[in-house]
């Protein structure tokens, strides 16, 4: 919302105060003064001229200063506002002087606050949203061995397990993100191999889909610089979707090579791919292509904005694109 000012503002031009100033106290001398001799010259009494000088002063500094204190008064009114949490506020901010550029700083301030608090709430949102299914798993099994509708068999403790399970995997990547994102977590730079690494993920992602064929294709001796133990995880977040989106017989190929300035992984997959308008939104925070689908089988929509926070904080880049003739590559550029 805008707290609007209609009306003149004739001195919105001057890109000063100080000179706005120097002219609202020119212009009102300099009307007083006509005023009172113009009075004087058609033989108004001295008294009645001198009033009518003030008066007309009066007027000019009106019409002069007009808009100029307006910017302040609306900005009290909105941080008054803000601090009770109603970031929709802008003042007008046409003057070109520094009240004008105040006005302008704090429209973009309230724009980003807004901003931020829109996120805070989506946040919230999706952090309820996927803690209440688990929840809701494991509520109704409880209830059901409570009520003896059901035995506590094998079937009972392994569904209340792995919502157990998605629920501890939910809580400790909301706590790597927001540590990612805040830089409260050390990047460890050291050389590594790889080969070595690239294999170390694979062979922890080999076994959730025995049908999908994984190959590297890594240059010999090709050594990357970083934190091992997060790149490790960034691959096992690519690796984990390549597999777990590509039917079975499919390939999984994991290529390392050089770039001019660092090392280049990408992983290509041959599954249905990601259609152009999301290639760079399942970066986002819960972001899923397809919701329905894959709330079930799928993770919570963090993998990837995970993997996004790790090769920023290495300095690097992270990007997805469709593979030909299907699927989907993720290539992630590490500086050395
Ligand atoms: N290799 C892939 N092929 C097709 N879709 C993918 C692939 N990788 C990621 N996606 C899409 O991006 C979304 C976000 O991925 P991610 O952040 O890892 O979340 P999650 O795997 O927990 O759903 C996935 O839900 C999926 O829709
Ligand atoms: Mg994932």
């Amino acid at each position: 919302m805008t707290t609007s000012y209609r009306g003149p503002r004739p001195l919105d031009w001057v890109r000063s105060i100080k000179v706005k100033l120097g002219l609202v106290v020119v212009g009102s001398v300099a009307a007083t003064v006509g005023a009172i001799y113009l009075s004087l010259s058609v033989g108004v009494h001295a008294r009645y001229a001198f009033v009518g000088g003030l008066v007309v002063s009066l007027l000019v500094i009106q019409l002069l200063a007009h808009g100029m204190v307006m910017p302040l008064r609306q900005m009290v009114a909105a941080t008054r506002a803000m601090a009770q949490g109603d970031y929709s506020q802008r003042v007008t901010a046409t003057a070109q002087d520094e009240v004008g550029s105040l006005a302008s700083s704090f429209n973009t301030m309230a724009a980003k606050l807004e901003e931020i608090e829109l996120e805070r709430r989506e946040l919230i949102a999706n952090v309820s949203h996927e803690l209440r299914t688990p929840i809701a798993a494991l509520r109704a099994r409880l209830e059901n061995l409570a009520d003896g509708v059901e035995a506590l068999d094998g079937d009972a403790v392994s569904a209340m397990l792995k919502a157990t399970e998605r629920l501890s995997k939910l809580v400790d990547q909301l706590l790597q993100l927001s540590q990612c994102e805040s830089g409260a977590i050390e990047i460890d730079r050291q050389s590594f191999c790889v080969r070595d690494i690239i294999e170390d993920a694979i062979a922890e992602v080999r076994p959730i889909n025995a049908g999908v064929r994984i190959v590297a294709q890594v240059n010999e001796g090709l050594i990357g610089i970083g934190d091992s133990g997060r790149i490790h995880e960034v691959l096992t977040n690519l690796l984990t979707n390549a597999v777990r989106y590509s039917p079975a017989g499919a390939e999984v190929k994991v290529r390392g090579g050089p770039t001019p300035d660092g090392v280049r992984i990408a992983v290509s997959d041959q599954g249905a791919g990601i259609p152009p308008d999301d290639l760079e939104r399942i970066f986002d925070r819960f972001y899923r292509v397809n919701v329905a689908r894959e709330s079930g089988s799928g993770g919570a929509g963090l993998g990837l904005a995970i993997a996004k926070s790790i090769v920023k904080l290495h300095g690097g880049s992270i990007r997805a694109e469709p593979a030909l003739p299907v699927g989907c590559r993720i290539v992630v550029d590490l500086p050395n």
